[in-house]
């Protein structure tokens, strides 16, 4: 069967994920990667290259493809406009639908530098022609623990509080959307079951990891002051800062029931995720 789904960022952990679950049902699908070399190997799976920035070959590898999964890319500069060209090729190629990985509370004015992006994705896509679901997703459950890494979350998030979800949740509704237009020309909030602050999450790594875990809320000035030192680049040391910033603005105080509504169960709890995944380093 020729393949009508296509799956970007197949090699990461979002895409990956979404790309097994379609497997498992038995669709065939188009893996759009970096790097064919490291992409999965599934039944009814077939492998083109392609990068976001490259309008040609974005082009060839959405190409009789009637659905494309969006997986919202590497942190970058440019990185707005990498998804606009994405987003503009699978137009040129004759895509109907697009699901894309946005974030909670995008929005042009957003506090997190990031979820301006993905506003600025939204709408280019609103405006593509193309149905459009959008995912918003809250921050990761799975990457608590590595931003907890060395027994510190530190950041200016206040008492700011958020819910965080799983990728598999995630990919759960993603399987689901990408196989079913109803959903088409909606936008989901995908957040976990816990509305919780930076404290509460410390507290819990500590608990149920058995690492104790400080929250550290930083000023502004001392979450710069605290990343100067890593040689990272201007935009994305504003990431992280302001990852923590939106918290605190209760940008992300937001408990959605979209998961438990299109995957068809309950969100999983950032207890039972640290129970079953959660060593901090
Ligand atoms: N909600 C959150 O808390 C959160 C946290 C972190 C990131 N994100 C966003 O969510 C996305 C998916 O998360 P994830 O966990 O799957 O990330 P991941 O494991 O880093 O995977 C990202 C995937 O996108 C591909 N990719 C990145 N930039 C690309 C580009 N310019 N052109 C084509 N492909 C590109 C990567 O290819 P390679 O394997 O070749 O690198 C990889 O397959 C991330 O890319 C990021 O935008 C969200």
């Amino acid at each position: 069967m020729n393949p009508q789904i296509a799956v970007t960022g197949a090699t990461g952990g979002l895409g990956g994920r979404v790309a097994r679950r379609l497997a498992t049902r038995g669709v065939a699908q188009r893996l759009v990667v970096r790097d064919p070399t490291r992409a999965p190997v599934l039944d009814g799976a077939e492998v083109v290259s392609g990068e976001y920035h490259d309008a040609e070959a974005m082009r060839r590898a959405f190409d009789g493809m009637r659905t494309v999964f969006l997986v919202s890319g590497a942190e970058a500069r440019d990185r707005l406009d990498q998804h606009r060209t994405a987003v503009d090729a699978a137009a040129a190629a004759g895509v109907e639908r697009v699901v894309y990985t946005s974030f909670v509370g995008a929005a042009a004015d957003a506090t997190f530098t990031l979820a301006r992006d993905h506003f600025h994705t939204e709408e280019h896509l609103r405006a593509s022609g193309m149905a459009a679901v959008m995912l918003r997703d809250g921050m990761y459950t799975d990457f608590l623990p590595f931003m907890a890494a060395g027994g510190e979350l530190r950041g200016p998030a206040g008492d700011g509080r958020f819910a965080p979800v799983t990728r598999d949740d995630i990919a759960d509704v993603a399987a689901v959307v990408l196989l079913d237009p109803s959903h088409d020309g909606t936008t989901l909030d995908l957040t976990g079951p816990d509305l919780v602050t930076m404290a509460e999450v410390a507290a819990l790594l500590t608990e149920v990891t058995g690492t104790h875990v400080a929250f550290v809320d930083e000023t502004v000035e001392e979450a710069y002051a605290s990343r100067a030192s890593y040689g990272a680049p201007d935009y994305e040391v504003t990431g992280w800062v302001t990852s923590y910033l939106t918290v605190r603005e209760g940008e992300l105080e937001v408990l959605s029931d979209d998961v438990a509504r299109v995957a068809g169960h309950a969100p999983t709890s950032i207890r039972t995720f640290l129970a079953q995944h959660g060593a901090v380093d």
